[in-house]
């Protein structure tokens, strides 16, 4: 690493152009996947409100009490530290949804995003303050098998960036807001007079946010937690009957699924159906991502009772899964055709041949300094170039230029009004990187930001 004055903040990372392909990659496969099921992109503000954060994901979860990015304007007329960075999507878009009238569009209103989400977490692996999520929300309609669809589409694209073999899918039933209120009333009587025997942060997390302890890592916590009353002995049996459904859809779209009573997710809006994508071989503490229905969040931001359910995976932690598991991410970053020259009236030429060869769909750079033509050539194996065009002052007086095979180490001169027919020819049609915006169905695709 360079010696730099200054450095990206404690928690955050450039994106360099190596990652940004796999970013590239990985938002394709989503934009795919969320296209075929109708599903339409939104981009709520990076910033929101921090109430909406505070009464959406809840007072007492670890996101809000200690890992919001408040910012504060300069201009105090505004409120000092009145907004927060956004550390999750699901809260924006819902208020989204209730500020815009969606209740009146058909149902389910289906929505995606992707974009950096900050936390301010201690930073560490697969942790970072700011990262980067896809989500899905699907809001206004409620079924068990939405709920499987959903799953079912997060899998495909994990199985499209060949990922799926390295998780697996955890999934719950928290119940009903009311099933769990008497749980935790339940919980919290278990643990009078055994609060001492607990660590602080688990005390803390008894008094505040009970449904906490169920994930507990401390082994103190767990060893209580065996004689304790257990979420599904309260749930309500109109809970217990969805959760079997989802499981038996699950089973017919041929879904591998672990039932895991102690998955309770770190975000107050869930009810019922909960599930996350956890590493096969660390678990829990690096999820690839997480979701769930959340039938109360709509009205808890203003508007009418309204169901919904959603997802969000992380989008390092797949990156670095497609790492670890040696998958590429194909890309069109390839250098196609390196131009080298030598002096004036070559490089005027060259400006021009530079021009028509880009706008044609060939990737091409051009050393237009005043280098020797030995240095340009090795800038060009260094670019991986598949063909150099060469043009000194002698080509230039004979209207010649030399084309070079970069690989084969083989050149030949050809007539200058031909360079440009002949790379194309070389390089073939449908190799031609074309996109125009008025291409839009046939390459849709390529416009991925
Ligand atoms: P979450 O479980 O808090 O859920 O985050 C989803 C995913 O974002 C995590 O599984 C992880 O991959 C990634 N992630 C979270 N925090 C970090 C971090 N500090 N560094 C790197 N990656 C991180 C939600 O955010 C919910 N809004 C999901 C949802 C959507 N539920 C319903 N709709």
């Amino acid at each position: 690493m360079a010696d730099a004055q200054y450095r990206t903040p404690k928690g955050t990372h450039d994106v360099l152009p190596e990652e940004q392909r796999y970013m590239t990659y990985i938002k394709k496969a989503v934009r795919h996947r969320a296209r075929q099921a109708g599903y339409q992109r939104i981009d709520p503000p990076i910033f929101e409100k921090r109430e909406i954060f505070e009464r959406g994901i809840g007072q007492h979860t670890d996101i809000v009490e200690k890992e919001l990015f408040l910012v504060s304007a300069t201009n105090k007329d505004e409120g000092e530290k009145e907004f927060a960075l956004r550390p999750e999507f699901t809260a924006g878009i819902c208020r989204s949804y209730v500020e815009h009238a969606m209740q009146q569009l058909v149902q389910p209103v289906q929505l995606y995003a992707i974009g950096p989400c900050f936390r301010h977490d201690r930073p560490q692996k697969g942790r970072f303050r700011q990262f980067h999520q896809f989500n899905f929300e699907l809001i206004g309609l409620r079924d068990p098998s939405l709920d499987a669809q959903l799953i079912q589409m997060v899998v495909k694209i994990l199985q499209d960036l060949k990922i799926l073999d390295r998780l697996t899918l955890q999934i719950n039933n928290i119940g009903t807001s009311e099933s769990r209120k008497a749980f935790l009333a339940a919980l919290k009587d278990y643990f009078i007079g055994k609060e001492r025997n607990l660590p602080e942060l688990d005390q803390k997390r008894l008094a505040a946010n009970p449904l906490r302890l169920l994930d507990s890592k401390e082994e103190d916590t767990q060893i209580l937690l065996k004689s304790a009353p257990t979420m599904e002995q309260f749930m309500d049996s109109e809970s217990r009957q969805y959760h079997e459904t989802v499981l038996e859809y699950l089973e017919e779209l041929g879904i591998k699924y672990n039932p895991n009573p102690g998955l309770v997710r770190g975000l107050d809006y869930y009810t019922q159906t909960v599930f996350e994508f956890w590493d096969q071989s660390t678990g829990a503490q690096n999820a690839v991502g997480g979701g769930g229905r959340y039938d109360g969040l709509i009205e808890l931001l203003g508007g009418k009772p309204t169901p919904g359910i959603g997802f969000a995976g992380g989008m390092e932690r797949v990156m670095w899964h497609m790492k670890e598991a040696g998958i590429d991410a194909p890309h069109k970053d390839q250098v196609d055709v390196f131009v080298a020259q030598l002096g004036p009236d070559a490089k005027k030429q060259c400006l021009t041949l530079i021009s028509k060869l880009r706008d044609l769909g060939v990737h091409t750079v051009g050393a237009l300094g005043e280098a020797s033509l030995k240095s340009q050539m090795r800038h060009a194996d260094r670019f991986g170039a598949k063909f150099t065009l060469l043009l000194g002052q002698m080509e230039v007086k004979e209207g010649t230029i030399i084309l070079r095979d970069m690989a084969a180490g083989k050149q030949k001169q050809i007539k200058f009004k031909d360079a440009i027919s002949e790379v194309v020819k070389l390089l073939g049609e449908k190799n031609l990187d074309k996109y125009t915006l008025h291409d839009h169905l046939g390459n849709l695709d390529q416009n991925v930001d």
